[in-house]
């Protein structure tokens, strides 16, 4: 079998199991957007006694990352690199969904994005709720290191802290991880950056979070001429991107952007002819996780794709299950 360090997260059961997945109990370390994947490779390498997991959501920094983790493992002889494995996905949706509270020993953080804009901070990762399901996810004694050039950003960090569990301890440190975005930063002149350790001190409890059930619907009738959609906006929103059909299979296939608490994820939802019904179902083949967002979106464009004069009329529509 052809070895490859890339978790399907959405084809496997969740959360997953690293002490299975690597086939030994071993301290866990996670790396949070592991960029070009220098420092992952290194100290996996340089750690063949640990186990590590790196994430990261820019496909193309992934995919550099795999082709020298490629070239390291050679054609998988023995002592090749096996100790690493890698995520594409949301680091708050991997911590929420896929690491088993306290099972972690450390999560390392290289030049987090610092969103200096006022009206970006939102976007800015280490807030205190993510903080907490960092400490619930972590071992006893475990802890993070985030370093960043950011000195604005390390303080804001240091006032998200508030009931999370950490002791804080910072100090100036020199270019020492060589990575892409410290030597860019070396480059431009930076001779030193914060690096922030996190201690956990105690626990805080974030319960996993389980799979929506995803629903088929049926309808007896559908004109994809039609078919117009209304986004919806609010704590769940749903945008309509386009929609494709496919005359000769009597198929639509609907884009939607679906955004809900800090995670947001591309749907496409088909709409086909099955006999005298038309079914409504997540499509297949896509790396979408189950969320209560993703579940509304296709029952909106069940919603939405009744003829107008049907839509308060009840009855037409059927129930299945995925
Ligand atoms: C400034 S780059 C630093 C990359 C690398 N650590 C380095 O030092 O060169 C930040 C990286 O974090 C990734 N990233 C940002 N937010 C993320 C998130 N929520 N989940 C996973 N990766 C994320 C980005 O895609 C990007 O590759």
């Amino acid at each position: 079998m052809v070895f490859s360090p890339v978790i399907p997260h959405h084809q496997i059961k969740r959360p997953v199991l690293w002490p299975e997945e690597f086939r030994r109990l071993a301290p866990l370390e996670v790396e949070i957007g592991f960029g070009l994947g220098e420092f992952l490779i290194r100290s996996a390498a340089a750690h063949p006694g640990r186990d590590y997991v790196g994430i990261e959501q820019h496909w193309e920094r992934m995919h550099r990352t795999l082709e020298r983790i490629a070239e390291m493992s050679g054609a998988g002889e023995p002592g090749s690199l096996r100790n690493v494995r890698v995520l594409k996905i949301d680091a708050r949706a991997a911590f929420e969904r896929l690491f088993v509270p306290e099972t972690v020993d450390h999560v390392h953080c290289l030049f987090p994005c610092p969103w200096p804009k006022k009206g970006h901070v939102k976007h800015r990762l280490f807030s205190n709720t993510f903080l907490k399901l960092l400490n619930s996810r972590l071992k006893r004694g475990g802890g993070v290191t985030i370093v960043t050039d950011s000195a604005p950003y390390q303080a804001w960090i240091r006032r998200q802290l508030d009931a999370t569990g950490f002791e804080p301890a910072s100090r100036m440190v020199g270019p020492r991880y060589d990575t892409k975005f410290e030597r860019k930063w070396h480059n431009e002149g930076h001779k030193e950056f914060h690096e922030l350790v996190l201690t956990k001190t105690a626990h805080v409890a974030v319960p996993l979070k389980e799979d929506t059930p995803l629903q088929d619907y049926q309808l007896k009738e559908f004109d994809p001429k039609r078919f117009r959609f209304e986004n919806q906006l609010g704590p769940v929103s749903v945008i309509f991107k386009e929609m494709l059909f496919d005359p000769v299979k009597d198929k639509a296939m609907v884009h939607l952007v679906v955004a809900e608490e800090e995670m947001t994820q591309h749907l496409w939802v088909a709409v086909v002819r099955r006999g005298k019904i038309w079914r409504v179902c997540k499509a297949d083949g896509q790396s979408v996780l189950p969320t209560p967002g993703i579940a509304r979106a296709i029952e909106l464009v069940c919603e939405q794709a009744r003829p107008p004069e049907a839509r308060f009329a009840r009855g037409d529509q059927g129930r299945g299950r995925t």
